[in-house]
């Protein structure tokens, strides 16, 4: 059911300083910074091959990401993002396998404007998983 790996989110203290070891240091083609104020967070895209990392820095008041940060003061892997075809109906098969959908369990537009929801990590050996409509 799941199907690419659409990318692997690493939640980051300073985004300008991450985003320089990533393009400098390692390399990479990387996206401006951009302000997201609805999900509470600056993202920037570092493009690969194959897929995409995504920094993500705590922007404003109860940032979903700012008690992350606090575990883990030099950041971290936050979540993982597959792709689905139908973000519906897989939630509903999940669901009758007993995983547990954050929030009122119904998807979101997420930061690339695309519906996502989010998995509970206790479900899911212990990694938060974002799943996206393809
Ligand atoms: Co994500």
């Amino acid at each position: 059911m799941i199907g690419r790996l659409n990318h692997i989110a690493i939640a980051v203290p300073d985004i300008d300083a991450a985003t320089a070891l990533y393009r400098d240091t390692l390399g990479a083609q990387v996206s401006d910074a951009v302000p997201q104020p609805d999900h509470g967070v600056t993202t920037v895209f570092i493009e690969l091959p194959n897929t995409k990392v995504e920094l993500l820095e705590p922007l404003g008041e109860g940032s979903p990401i700012a008690k992350f940060l606090e575990r883990n003061p030099a950041g971290g892997i936050h979540h993982i993002c597959y792709e689905v075809d139908d973000i519906t109906r897989a939630r509903d098969r999940l669901q009758q396998e007993g995983l547990r959908v954050l929030g009122d369990g119904e998807p979101k537009i997420g930061a690339h404007g695309k519906p996502v929801l989010f998995l509970h990590p206790k479900d899911l050996t212990g990694t938060l998983v974002e799943l996206e409509e393809a």
